[in-house]
């Protein structure tokens, strides 16, 4: 006889008494924000499909990490678009390639603003793909050696977190015992563990110049039916060593991130990608829906899934609105 001694509305009675009993809380360092910046470049550059983000020049790239900072963000995860590209991705570990100069720029002028970087050859090779191509596939262990030639190249240059994602067997391992032998054993790893093959990365490929010239990222990227293979690749990464793995997108996999909250206990992070985003952007835009509270709505349920961290292009939008 629950009813009239219980009345579920007395939670919502008023402003003051839904915030008391407020389950989920954001707060600005529970997010990260993604930033592209381009070799170059003389000054920031629109994403068509991705209305508020740009690809910056070195100076830019200042500009917006300094202000992610300000708002209390506590890190930035940095892809590079290099002025060349070739079926090796030489860009990707030059140590004056984009990304390492960004690096210790950053470093330089916001030091205690962390920085992560992307690792991955999509953007560097000519062909689109994640690795070095044998034939029309990408070869899983030759490619093992270009990851941990980009990562170290990016330890080098001070990143504070490297993140790999590309999606091969083993690159785990063949980073983590790069970086030990190369005085780097304190650089933590951030693994894309369960990475999706999907049509949200869209508005990305346009803003990292990274669509594969042929065919797609289905041998490497997983399926959307596959859960407990998502869990095996999360189980895999930390077993090698990942310091932090990370489900990605996120809304389309909420039921990956429960699960994997409840069976493993390192640091968990939800990227809520560029189609994501897209999706509510334009929706905004045309005024079919209210912009601000799809997307205050779409982090609670991501933290609310059990995400430690949120890689999100509303980083700064959702700092101020949740401080
Ligand atoms: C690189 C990479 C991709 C994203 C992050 N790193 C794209 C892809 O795999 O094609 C997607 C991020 C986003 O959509 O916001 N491999």
């Amino acid at each position: 006889m629950p009813y009239p001694i219980h009345r579920m509305r007395r939670y919502r009675k008023n402003k003051t008494l839904r915030r008391l009993f407020e389950e989920t809380r954001l707060g600005p360092s529970d997010f990260v924000l993604p930033l592209f910046v381009a070799e170059g470049l003389p000054s920031a550059q629109a994403i068509p499909s991705m209305p508020g983000v740009q690809r910056h020049s070195f100076s830019s790239l200042v500009r917006e990490a300094s202000a992610a900072r300000s708002l209390g963000i506590p890190a930035v995860l940095l892809f590079g678009l290099p002025r060349k590209k070739d079926a090796q991705a030489r860009q990707a570990f030059n140590p004056n390639g984009v990304i390492q100069k960004a690096v210790r720029l950053l470093k330089r002028e916001a030091p205690d603003l962390a920085v992560i970087t992307d690792v991955c050859a999509c953007e560097y090779t000519s062909h689109g793909h994640c690795g070095i191509l044998a034939g029309k596939e990408v070869d899983n262990d030759k490619t093992l050696a270009l990851l941990s030639k980009i990562a170290l190249s990016h330890a080098a240059a001070g990143a504070d977190m490297v993140a790999p994602s590309d999606m091969m067997d083993g690159r785990i391992a063949a980073i983590r015992k790069t970086l030990d032998q190369n005085d780097f054993s304190m650089t933590p790893i951030l693994s894309y563990a369960a990475k999706f093959s999907t049509g949200f990365y869209g508005p990305f490929r346009d803003a990292a110049d990274s669509a594969p010239a042929f065919g797609d990222r289905k041998t490497y990227q997983m399926p959307a039916s596959n859960p407990r293979e998502a869990l095996r690749e999360i189980e895999l990464d930390i077993e090698e060593g990942a310091d932090a793995v990370m489900v990605k997108p996120a809304l389309t996999a909420l039921d990956i991130i429960v699960r994997a909250k409840e069976r493993f206990l390192a640091p968990l992070w939800a990227y809520h990608v560029s189609g994501e985003y897209a999706m509510i952007k334009a929706a905004g835009k045309l005024g079919w829906l209210d912009e601000e509270g799809a997307m205050a709505e779409s982090l609670l349920a991501i933290k609310r899934a059990g995400a430690d961290r949120i890689i999100t292009y509303w980083a700064k939008e959702a700092a101020k609105l949740f401080k």
